[in-house]
């Protein structure tokens, strides 16, 4: 498993390419199964989630070609031959679910395996079955899989979510495109992935509007024809990165960022006393070396701050003019990077849902292990700012969600390496 070095070294300076945004990627992939027509991705993200979601529809019968280094990702699945999602899959990655709503809509059935537990919460899909029942479907928990069916085909439902769970917007309006009649989905999730996935389903011929608001209306097509979508920009990879120059000092300019994607992380990061800049190219976000002040974070879903940034914005918080809070709202245990944290010398204390982050004048390097990829990514921000150097382990975590990070931190200055071990 490899690890990765990274050493304080001061002021970082430079611009930082921001990739395709995985958390779009991995809805739009599965809309490939909706249609028998092929569908083409542009600035698709390098990752190993993309992989595992080729080797998950590859395993369904559909094709999915990897050209120009896996920037672009031709997709077809003209025949399915499999309509089970094998639990050896849905495991590494519980965004293997988003192919229910789309093989329901186009095959009338499918097996399913739960994901299973995941470090950071139980994660269930009572809110992806409940809204895919009220389409229609029939799902019954079988030794660990969803069987679904729906024998006489989807038909158009009112939908209030009780919560607007991302990946269950995505299951019930991919399901909704071939569904017949109108479905309304009410507290449906409003992230920009969800936009994304809306204007790719439309470049395919799907009706749908009210895409970012809290409802949804789609009116049910009789088929989808092949498109080309490209990937929208990837907002918590830029969020990451937001906070390197912020954490060290310096400035950077992240290419292709966009304010927009992320309105409260930069409002809270701005509080803080960093610098963004909207420039023709992205943002540029600089800071003074020297320590930001305290800030209070509730994660929240969008628009609110983003959940996938809280770990990096502790990490940002170590070091801070004094004392914070964050609470997490979201995921039930998304502190495991906390401890890692302290072992460099942070002064964190967690109670349930709160985390208190005292700011320290300095942190240490040390030795650190990675549990999930936001954590992960967030012990590297903490040594870009440490003294001495910090080995984060089982970097494999941060494989799945950011592509060359080493690369992307060493150009604008950072000594991060790559330790390959057997
Ligand atoms: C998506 O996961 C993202 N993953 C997550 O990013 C992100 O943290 C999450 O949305 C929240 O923004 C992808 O898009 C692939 P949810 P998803 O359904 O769809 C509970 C990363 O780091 N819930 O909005 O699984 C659930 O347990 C990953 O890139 C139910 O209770 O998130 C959680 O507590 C991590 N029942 C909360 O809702 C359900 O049926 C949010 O889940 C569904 C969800």
């Amino acid at each position: 498993m490899d690890s990765i070095r990274v050493k304080g070294n001061g002021a970082l300076r430079g611009q930082i390419p921001i990739a395709g945004a995985k958390n779009a990627c991995l809805a739009l992939m599965p809309a490939t199964l909706l249609s028998d027509e092929p569908l083409t991705l542009t600035n698709a993200p390098r990752l190993s989630d993309i992989k595992t979601m080729a080797q998950l529809l590859g395993s369904l019968g559909a094709e999915v070609a990897s050209m120009q280094g896996g920037q672009v990702l031709a997709l077809s699945s003209h025949d399915l031959s499999n309509l089970t999602a094998d639990y050896d899959i849905v495991r590494k990655m519980r965004a293997s679910n988003l192919v229910l709503g789309p093989l329901l809509a186009r095959a009338g059935r499918a097996v399913v395996s739960l994901p299973g537990g995941c470090a950071i919460g139980a994660r269930p899909m009572d809110i992806h079955i409940t809204g895919l029942e009220a389409l229609g479907a029939e799902i019954e928990l079988k030794e660990g899989y969803l069987h679904a069916v729906a024998p006489r085909g989807l038909k158009g439902a009112v939908i209030e979510q009780r919560f607007a769970s991302v990946g269950a917007t995505e299951n019930v309006v991919m399901a909704a495109t071939l569904a017949k009649g109108t479905t309304v989905l009410k507290n449906a999730a409003r992230e920009p992935e969800i936009v994304d996935l809306v204007k790719c389903l439309r470049a395919m011929g799907a009706e749908i509007e009210g895409e970012g608001t809290g409802t949804i209306t789609i009116q049910g097509v009789d088929r989808l024809h092949g498109a080309t979508h490209a990937v929208v920009t990837d907002r918590i990879e830029l969020g990451t990165y937001m906070i390197a120059p912020a954490i060290a000092g310096g400035e950077v300019e992240l290419l292709g960022g966009r304010r927009a994607l992320l309105a409260s992380f930069c409002d809270k990061l701005e509080e803080a006393g960093v610098e963004i800049a909207e420039t023709d190219k992205g943002l540029r976000v600089s800071h003074a070396t020297g320590r930001v002040a305290p800030v209070n974070v509730r994660t929240e879903v969008f628009p609110g701050f983003p959940t996938d940034l809280q770990a990096q914005m502790m990490a940002l918080l170590c070091t801070a003019h004094g004392t914070s809070v964050l609470e997490e709202t979201i995921f039930e245990n998304r502190f495991m990077h906390a401890p890692e944290l302290v072992r460099m010398g942070a002064g964190i204390e967690v109670h349930g849902g709160h985390a208190t982050v005292r700011g320290v004048e300095k942190l240490k390097g040390a030795p650190v292990m990675a549990t999930d990829l936001r954590a992960s990514v967030s012990l590297i921000l903490a040594g870009l700012a440490a003294e001495g150097e910090t080995l984060v382990r089982r970097v494999y975590h941060l494989d799945r969600g950011y592509e060359r990070l080493e690369e992307k931190l060493a150009a604008v200055g950072a000594e991060v390496e790559r330790v390959r071990e057997e």
